[in-house]
């Protein structure tokens, strides 16, 4: 086996609890690796007032693959507040380090499963015939378009006149709005490009070709946003026809799929989105199968560069317990992502029956699967600590 360079992000808060664990079931796993450390987070923002700094940026773009916990975004008025004296009034700005690194690196493609484990005390269940529960099994895996949609950035409170006089030649804008002062109007663009469009969906395919799903379902709102989500499911359809006919194309609404949701979960396998709407869609599936603690997600660059992360974030206030609680599933799942992506699938393979298999029996849980309100006390009242839960994975994982 090659050795690779990853760089590891652990970044604030919790971040940097759950990334230790993932690296412990790494090398347990066998899985040999040179770890690099890079600087990104609160810290840096409040020392050197730069959450993301360059030497971070060249470290990802000279190794190309990194492992990332999750970082500590706050209002712009604490962030002024907590920077040091020394560099306040000197033109910084705080902006969210993984927006940041998203951007920076065009990591346009988002892949986030979201798959049932048997057994979890989390997972969905529903009303069936007769009065019976049931428990259906969710495997799904939802591609969102990373980079765009409302999550561009390009908005405006009080638009130049330039852009004001730009909608006022909409005539749906000059009817409805056009009375309105500019003074108080909020615009956020929806940008959706053909390049970035066509990549979400011709990833979700692949996926779909390449994993046995027999269907793509694009989730969007084309009959009302008739532009950008009309723009993805055209090009959907001409995909399809043009490259994936042995798969099914299917086309839902955001609002319809929230209710279809807790309906028939498992009749969905691969979802496609814009951002916004991906994000929505992957945060209520991760919903079904046992929340944050278990979503696990990977982001991808047309140019080769991928960073893999939980999507929870910092957890500030569990971040200082002396014997942390948190659920290292998530952070562990988005490393076995990276295994695969770095053709190690057995070694993944071998960590994700280690999990299901202390999930399944249900012995070792932490505070989340005992549907315990996170508390230092937990780890006293039956719930299993962080490292505990990762030591039991650990001790499941064949050789
Ligand atoms: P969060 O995801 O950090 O936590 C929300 C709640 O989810 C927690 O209070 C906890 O109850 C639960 N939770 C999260 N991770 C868990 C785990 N591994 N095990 C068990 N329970 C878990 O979101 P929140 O509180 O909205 O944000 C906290 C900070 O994280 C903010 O500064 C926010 O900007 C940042 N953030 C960073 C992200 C990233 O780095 N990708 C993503 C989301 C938020
Ligand atoms: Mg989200």
């Amino acid at each position: 086996m090659d050795k690779r360079t990853i760089v590891v992000l652990p970044g604030d808060g919790i971040g940097n609890i759950v990334l230790e664990q993932a690296l412990r079931v790494l090398d347990a796993a066998g899985f040999e690796a040179d770890y690099i450390r890079g600087d990104i987070g609160w810290e840096f923002w409040c020392s050197e007032g730069n959450p993301l700094p360059q030497r971070t940026l060249d470290l990802i773009k000279k190794h190309k693959i990194a492992l990332f916990g999750a970082i500590t975004s706050k209002p712009n008025e604490e962030a002024r507040a907590e920077l040091n004296p020394d560099l306040r009034e000197k033109g910084f700005v705080y902006s969210s380090p993984i927006v940041g690194l998203r951007q920076k690196f065009d990591l346009d493609i988002c892949v986030r499963p979201c798959r049932s484990y048997k057994g979890n005390p989390l997972n969905f269940i529903r009303r069936g015939k007769g009065n019976t529960i049931e428990e259906p099994i969710i495997d799904v895996v939802i591609f969102r378009q990373n980079t765009e949609c409302l999550y561009s950035g390009v908005e405006w409170t009080n638009p130049p006149e330039n852009v004001y006089q730009a909608l006022k030649s909409h005539p749906k804008f000059a009817e409805n709005f056009g009375n309105v002062p500019v003074n108080e109007l909020s615009v956020s663009a929806r940008i959706f490009t053909k390049r970035a469009t066509e990549r979400i969906l011709t990833a979700a395919f692949d996926y779909a070709k390449a994993h046995g799903y027999p269907s793509v379902t694009v989730c969007e709102k084309p009959n009302v946003i008739r532009e950008t989500s009309g723009l993805m499911w055209k090009m959907a359809k001409e995909i399809q026809k043009k490259s994936f006919q042995e798969i099914k194309l299917n086309n839902t609404n955001i609002d319809a799929q929230m209710m279809w949701l807790t309906k028939n979960p498992e009749d969905y396998g691969v979802i496609v989105a814009g951002n916004m709407f991906g994000d929505i869609v992957s945060d209520a599936f991760a919903g079904l199968i046992g929340g944050l603690g278990f979503a696990c997600s990977a982001q991808f660059s047309s140019d080769g560069i991928a960073v893999f992360e939980p999507t929870h974030g910092s957890a500030p206030k569990y971040a200082g317990y002396e014997v942390p609680i948190v659920n290292p599933v998530a952070m562990i799942e988005s490393a076995c992502m990276m295994l695969d992506y770095l053709n190690e699938k057995k070694t993944a393979e071998r960590i994700r029956k280690a999990v299901a298999e202390i999930i399944m029996e249900g012995k070792v849980k932490t505070y989340d699967m005992m549907k315990m309100t996170g508390r230092p006390e937990v780890v006293n009242n039956g719930a299993a600590s962080t490292i505990q839960m990762t030591d039991a994975i650990i001790s499941r994982i064949s050789k």
